[in-house]
C-alpha cells in the first residue's frame, strides 16, 4: 500500500516522506483512539495511562470500545500477540506491542496468549525446523523478559501447538484466507484455556503493518460464527538511520537490540542515530534541531517517561539551546535503554523451567 510515497508492507515500511498516519488510518479504515478513551481506560483499571498511550504511539484502533463496553459489564476479553522470528534477538521496535501488552495484561487482569510463528519462517525464510524451533526459544526468553503474568500468560510455538482445535480452526479459516495467525483471534483455538467461553473478545495489540492481515480475519470471522477481534494498532518505530529507514533485521546497526552491552548502544547511537542537528554548532544555535527527523529525540518521546523532562528538551534543542551530543547522551543513559542491554543477563539465567512456566509447549529439554 502506497502513503505519501512510503510502502507498506509487513515487517515495517520504507519511505522518503513522513508517513501521514491520519491518511493510512482512513486508507485502513481503523478509528482513531481519542482522550476520552485514554480516561476511559484510567476510570476502569485505576491506572495511569501507560507512555505509549499518553504520547500516541498507539492510536489507531477497532472496535475498542466495544471490548471496554464488555469489561465494564464485566466480562473480560483475552490479549493475543505475536511474533515472527525475524532475528536472533529484539529490538527496541520489536518490544513495542510488548511492552504495551503488558501494560494492558496488568492493567485489565486478563489472559495473552502469545504466538511465534515459527512454521512461516521455515517456509518462507528458508530455515531448518530445528532452526526455526531454536529461533522460536531464543525469542520466547526476550518476550517473557518483558516481565508478564506467569499465570496468565501462553505463549506458543506453531510447530508445538498447532494440532486439536487449533487446527480445526486453521482449517476452518483455510477454506477462507490462507495465513494462519487468524486463529489464535478465536477462543475456541484454546480449549485448555477458554473452554465453554467462545464467545470471549479477543484484543490484538500489535503494529500497524499487521492491520491488513486482522481485516481479513475479521471479514472471515462472522462467516464462521465467530466474533471479530479488536485492535490496538502502534505507529512505526524508525530505524537509528532515520525516520525513512526500515529496521533491517539482515543490519544490527539499524536498532538497538536487547543484546547489545551499554558499550555497544553507546557506539550505535553516537555513530548511526540520525541527527536532526544543524552542520556547525553557529548554524544549530542560530536555527535549532529538525525535531521532526531526529532519532535520538524520536526514541526519547518513545521512551522517556518524565514528560516535563522530554519537554524541556523539545525546547532547548529545537531552539538550538541545546546540541546534539547532548541529546545522544540521554538518550545513552536513559536507563531503559542501558536495561534493555541488560536483558541479556536475564536471558542467559533464564532455565528451560522458566520457559515452561509460560506453558512453551516444547519436547525440547535446552538447558539455556
Ligand atoms: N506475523 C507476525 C510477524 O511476522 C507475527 C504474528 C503472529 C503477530 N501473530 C501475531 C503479530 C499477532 C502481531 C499480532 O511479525
Amino acid at each position: 500500500m502506497e502513503n505519501n510515497g512510503a510502502k507498506i508492507e509487513e515487517g515495517g515500511v520504507s519511505s522518503k516522506n513522513k508517513i501521514d498516519y491520519d491518511k493510512l488510518i482512513d486508507q485502513f479504515g481503523c478509528q482513531r483512539l481519542d482522550q476520552s478513551f485514554v480516561d476511559r481506560v484510567f476510570r476502569l483499571t485505576g491506572r495511569s495511562p501507560h507512555i505509549f498511550l499518553r504520547r500516541n504511539v498507539f492510536f489507531p484502533h477497532r472496535d475498542l470500545n466495544e471490548v471496554l463496553d464488555a469489561y465494564e459489564r464485566g466480562d473480560k476479553f483475552y490479549l493475543y500477540t505475536g511474533r515472527g522470528l525475524s532475528s536472533e534477538a529484539l529490538h527496541l521496535g520489536h518490544l513495542i506491542p510488548f511492552m504495551f501488552t503488558k501494560y494492558l495484561q496488568e492493567a485489565f487482569k486478563v489472559p495473552l496468549v502469545i504466538q511465534l510463528t515459527d512454521d512461516e519462517k521455515c517456509m518462507w525464510k528458508n530455515l531448518t525446523v530445528e532452526e526455526s524451533k531454536r529461533l522460536a526459544r531464543e525469542n520466547a526468553k526476550d518476550i517473557i523478559a518483558c516481565g508478564f503474568d506467569v499465570s496468565r500468560t501462553f505463549i506458543f510455538s506453531d510447530f508445538d501447538y498447532v494440532g486439536g482445535a487449533f487446527y480445526e480452526n486453521m482449517v476452518r479459516v483455510a477454506k477462507c484466507v490462507t495465513y494462519n495467525k487468524a486463529v489464535p483471534s478465536f477462543p475456541s483455538s484454546f480449549p485448555h484455556l477458554f473452554s465453554g467461553n467462545d464467545k470471549l473478545c479477543c484484543l490484538i495489540p500489535c503494529a500497524i503493518d499487521q492491520d491488513p492481515y486482522f481485516r481479513m480475519t475479521r471479514d472471515v470471522a462472522p462467516r464462521l460464527g465467530y466474533k471479530k477481534p479488536a485492535l490496538i494498532e502502534s505507529s512505526f518505530f524508525p530505524a537509528l538511520q532515520g525516520v525513512s529507514g526500515k529496521m533491517n533485521a539482515g543490519d544490527p546497526n539499524s536498532a538497538i537490540y536487547v543484546t547489545d552491552s551499554p558499550k555497544e548502544i553507546k557506539n550505535k547511537v553516537n555513530k548511526y542515530a540520525f541527527s536532526g542537528g544543524q552542520d556547525s554548532v553557529e548554524n544549530h544555535r542560530k536555527y535549532g534541531a529538525n525535531l521532526e527527523v531526529d532519532i535520538p529525540f524520536k526514541y526519547l518521546s518513545f521512551f522517556l517517561e518524565d514528560d516535563e523532562e522530554l519537554e524541556h528538551i523539545r525546547k532547548e534543542y529545537g531552539s538550538g539551546r541545546m546540541l546534539t551530543g547532548e541529546v545522544k547522551k540521554k538518550l545513552i543513559w536513559w536507563k531503559d535503554t542501558v536495561q534493555q542491554g541488560q536483558r541479556l543477563l536475564m536471558r542467559w539465567s533464564m532455565r528451560s523451567w522458566q520457559l515452561d512456566h509460560f506453558q512453551i509447549c516444547s519436547t525440547e529439554s535446552a538447558g539455556s
